[in-house]
């Protein structure tokens, strides 16, 4: 070793000093950066890796020449940190090629014809990341390939001819994030060299001809969050075959040939939040096909050529679904009614490239979505879809044309009128029926009017029992009421309202032991003009409410005192207190309320002070002075 070392200085300090000479060399036809330290030599019909270029280069991409082989010229640039030699046409990597490339971080070698790599063709990349080696012809991953890569984080074998994969090829990629296998002839899904794969978080291994999955064939990768599985040949999935990916989050399983949704072998995928399973051989998906997909955000079910009805509560489980798209099924025709509602986090429905005549407004819930595109579906432009043209219209939306009929045909649907949808034929019957119906109940209520305003004096007196019976008085109460005498009932009655009044906010003035009596005397005796009241009351603001009755309350018991009085005196202190008119006819009692109540001010001091933080309504309190 020690003496290839010297040779290898030897031949460094000869280099540098022929570099220091001539200066560093920019071949025609690339772009050379000395202070970036970056070459370019793109498509520059180069042979070979060229050798005068500054030692201290970082960057070196000749992407699209002819390079055949990686020579010892990389020994010289032992400052390379990133390297692009794909679309070339290297047939192999030498033993050691980048022994000097320990600062190396990325190397491009994809879109060769590398055929064999073994356990010597990566030692010394030591700080490598990543590595590409897509689109080679390597058939062959022996016993520990990459163990020379303690840093790789991501690994691109895809479109190779793998068919074999030695169970421990991957040993060494302990820090390895993601894996392409896909596009490779593998027959079944390498279970056995997953066990070095504890880290990965992405695997695309689809385009291979797996045909079915078996029990536990991801086994080893406890942390793979994206799976693709795209055109692996997959007929049917083992029930459990997805086993151990708990934290699996994206699903790929499009362009296979399932014949249905694979409910059950995906339902442990609670983690799971997208979903493709476009391209397979489902005819219908059925209710509940995505159950246990509880955190399922996307589906996408596009280019299912058999495809033709999608049946209600198929999305049962899948509250938190957000995206649906079903695009490019060519028979896909029918949804059935409801079948994506009840979706409280839907927003995006893309629906294009299907077989739909119409859509129905019951499909889901139009107005909460975002994005609708419905475009390219062989749509019937007839009164039945007018909704949807004004749906469109409001949205602005991505352009939906009809296909049919004749006179309509690739026109969008929302630069229509009703009159291009035959709404008007269609309204001919639909209407006659709904017309007569709103004309019968127009004519009943106008009736109803009628007699309602020429018996109204019998009304009034009716509609008078029938509240005092249902409103005022409680069934308990009247049973007292038949019970007891007066004088009981008063007493029981009191009792039970007092009772309620430390439940209801805002908490009463304080009630003085006469206000007690009042209070109890205006509820056995005088109930007939609380009704009155109640009943004329008009609807208060909420937050009034509470002490609008209270008002009322007091108010009826200083009614209650002087009826008690009976006397002269009553009359005389109206007149005087207020400028309102002398005791009104008990029709108008209730909306006076508020005058009838400043107007004892002078006597209810109590009253008064609450008064003041009540909320002020248009009908100013009389000042006590005016009086
Ligand atoms: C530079 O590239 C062009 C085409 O990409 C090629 O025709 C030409 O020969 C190249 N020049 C050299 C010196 O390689
Ligand atoms: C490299 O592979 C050969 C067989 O191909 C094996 O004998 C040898 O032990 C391997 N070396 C390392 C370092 O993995
Ligand atoms: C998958 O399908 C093949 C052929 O149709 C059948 O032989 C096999 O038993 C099936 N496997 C499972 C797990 O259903
Ligand atoms: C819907 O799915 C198709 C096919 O997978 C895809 O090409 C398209 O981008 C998707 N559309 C949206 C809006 O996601
Ligand atoms: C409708 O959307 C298009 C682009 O999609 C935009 O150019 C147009 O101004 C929008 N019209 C209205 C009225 O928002």
């Amino acid at each position: 070793m020690l003496p290839r070392s010297g040779v290898m200085a030897t031949w460094a300090v000869i280099i540098l000093a022929a570099a220091a000479m001539i200066r560093a060399h920019c071949p025609s036809n690339c772009s050379c950066d000395d202070d970036t330290l970056v070459v370019l030599c793109k498509e520059g019909n180069l042979d070979v890796i060229p050798i005068t270029l500054n030692p201290s280069i970082q960057r070196l991409m000749l992407m699209y020449n002819r390079i055949k082989i990686v020579d010892a010229s990389f020994q010289f640039y032992g400052a390379l940190q990133y390297v692009d030699m794909s679309h070339n046409h290297l047939v192999n990597v030498p033993n050691k090629g980048f022994e000097a490339q320990e600062k190396l971080v990325e190397l491009h070698l994809n879109h060769n014809k590398i055929s064999s790599i073994n356990n010597k063709t990566f030692i010394g990349l030591v700080s490598l990341t990543i590595l590409s080696l897509r689109g080679n012809y390597l058939e062959d991953l022996p016993d520990r390939l990459f163990a020379a890569l303690p840093k790789l984080e991501e690994l691109d074998l895809g479109a190779n001819r793998i068919s074999r994969i030695d169970p421990a090829s991957f040993q060494g990629l302990t820090r390895l994030r993601v894996l392409y296998l896909d596009d490779n002839q593998l027959r079944a899904v390498p279970t056995p060299a997953f066990k070095f794969l504890g880290n990965l978080a992405e695997m695309r291994i689809g385009l291979n001809a797996f045909t079915t999955l078996d029990d536990d064939c991801f086994a080893g990768l406890g942390r793979l969050s994206v799976l693709e599985l795209t055109g692996a040949a997959l007929i049917n999935i083992s029930t459990d075959a997805f086993n151990g990916l708990t934290v699996l989050r994206r699903l790929v399983l499009t362009d296979n040939r399932l014949s249905a949704i694979p409910t059950k072998q995906l339902s442990g995928l609670a983690r799971l939040e997208e979903l493709s399973v476009g391209q397979n051989d489902f005819i219908s998906i059925e209710p509940d096909a995505f159950k246990g997909l509880v955190n399922l955000r996307m589906v996408d079910v596009s280019g299912a050529s058999q495809l033709s009805v999608i049946r209600k509560g198929v999305f049962n489980d899948n509250l938190n679904l957000e995206t649906i798209n079903f695009s490019s099924n060519k028979q896909l025709a029918t949804i059935e009614d409801g079948a994506f509602m009840g979706l409280p986090n839907l927003r995006n429905l893309i629906m294009r490239n299907n077989a739909f005549t119409s859509f129905t407004e019951a499909m889901v819930t139009w107005q909460e979505l975002q994005q609708i595109d419905l475009t390219e579906n062989p749509l019937v432009c007839e009164c039945s879809v007018l909704w949807l043209k004004e749906l469109l219209a409001r949205r602005n939306t991505s352009h939906v044309n009809c296909a049919s009929p004749a006179p309509l045909k690739d026109k969008p649907l929302s630069s229509l009128g009703s009159d291009d949808l035959s709404c008007a034929k269609y309204y001919t019957r639909q209407q006659a029926i709904v017309g007569a119906v709103f004309g019968c109940t127009v004519a009943f209520i106008a009736l109803m009017l009628l007699l309602a305003y020429r018996f109204r004096k019998r009304l009034h007196h009716s509609l008078k029992k029938t509240f005092w019976n249902k409103e005022t008085v409680n069934r308990k109460d009247l049973e007292y009421q038949k019970t007891f005498s007066d004088d009981e009932f008063i007493v029981r009655n009191s009792n039970t309202h007092h009772h309620h009044h430390h439940h209801v906010p805002p908490p009463p003035p304080p009630h003085n032991s006469q206000q007690h009596h009042g209070t109890q005397q205006y509820h056995g005796q005088h109930q007939h003009r609380g009704v009155q009241q109640q009943q004329q009351q008009k609807p208060q603001h909420h937050h009034l409410q509470h002490f609008q009755q209270h008002l009322q309350q007091q108010q009826q018991q200083q009614q209650q005192q002087q009826h008690q009085q009976q006397s002269n005196d009553h009359h005389m202190m109206m007149m005087m207190m207020s400028p309102t008119p002398p005791p009104l006819p008990p029709m108008h009692h209730g909306t006076y309320s508020h005058h009838s109540q400043h107007s004892y001010q002078p006597h209810q001091q109590q009253q008064q002070r609450h008064q003041n933080t009540m909320p002020h309504r248009n009908d100013k309190p009389i000042p006590v002075t005016e009086l």
